[in-house]
């Protein structure tokens, strides 16, 4: 059975295949418009969401899918009354096809997966992955840039607990020639699994203090959102904000992306920027969630 739970589960070869098809699902929708006319979607999400979740659902319908859906299943599914996810999984396979799912969990996708009755898709598990992100985010790259190797990625904000940047980093590390520079407070710094994980496949992280530390000609500044929700406690605001001054100091060609919501670490000045690339890297999305429903469900 095939699912999308982590970024370990890639290759190359395997991205080629995703974003070879979110190319072909965007090009020719007219073709693929009653590919999954005979499936059902279920989309049960645990945590807000407004893209990750309006993307899934607008790749459903627009493959022809039907979608079945609880708002805010943490507090109106059966979770509220101590299911688990295995028995909610177990439930749902004989309504839907294939489950989208998005939990505090960070086991959520596998311990779903684990039930082996219907493909998972992981739309964001804890602080721990978020790999649909991650593709899309990879493609967006691979758009703007023309290739992935070589590129030069800066990351910012919640090193953390941020789930996009975990899987991210995962998928880069599988090109050649990548470089990859962080810039956070240090209480929101890349866990040292994540370090080490790059370090075993040849890329030496380097940890930055200020703007200036950030080699001027980046491919990438990909900046998220302190995750405030996963901690206790006040560890104060985003220091790091990318406003047009400090983006003009970068190249021309360094695009700046975010996985949004943002709060204040993106300033709007520099959202009619030609740099500035995240409407159009979440408008990326529905086209690589497209070709993950179809692949999944064995319509690629
Ligand atoms: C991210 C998430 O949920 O991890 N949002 C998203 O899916 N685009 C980032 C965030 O919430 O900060």
């Amino acid at each position: 059975m095939k699912h999308v739970l982590s970024s370990d589960q890639y290759t190359r070869e395997s991205l080629e295949e995703v974003f070879a098809l979110a190319d072909k699902v965007r090009t020719h929708q007219e073709e693929y418009k009653n590919k999954l006319e005979d499936k059902i979607i279920a989309i049960m999400f645990y945590e807000p969401s407004t893209r990750t979740r309006l993307s899934f659902e607008t790749a459903a319908l627009k493959l022809g899918a039907k979608i079945i859906t609880t708002e805010n299943a943490g507090e109106f599914s059966s979770a509220a009354k101590g299911e688990t996810i295995q028995d909610t999984v177990n439930v749902i396979s004989g309504y839907a096809d294939a489950l989208v799912i998005r939990h505090k969990s960070v086991t959520s996708a596998i311990d779903a997966a684990s039930v082996e009755k219907m493909p998972i898709l992981n739309a964001g598990a804890g602080k721990g992955e978020h790999p649909t992100q991650a593709l899309l985010d990879l493609y967006t790259i691979k758009r703007k840039r023309g290739k992935i190797d070589g590129a030069k990625v800066a990351i910012l904000g919640d090193l953390l607990y941020g789930r996009t940047i975990h899987s991210l980093i995962k998928l880069l590390s599988l090109y050649d020639n990548i470089e990859i520079y962080g810039l956070s407070k240090d209480v929101f710094a890349l866990p040292q699994e994540y370090i080490d994980m790059l370090k075993s496949r040849g890329i030496e992280y380097k940890k930055c203090n200020s703007f200036d530390e950030l080699p001027k000609d980046l491919d990438v500044i990909y900046h998220t959102r302190i995750q405030a929700e996963r901690f206790e406690g006040d560890f104060g605001k985003e220091e790091f904000i990318i406003n047009k001054k400090v983006l003009d100091t970068f190249s021309s060609n360094t695009i700046l992306m975010h996985p949004l919501p943002r709060v204040i670490e993106i300033s709007t000045d520099v959202d009619d920027d030609p740099r500035a690339c995240y409407f159009e890297q979440a408008h990326n999305g529905l086209y690589v969630r497209m070709a993950l429903l179809l692949q999944v469900l064995d319509r690629a």
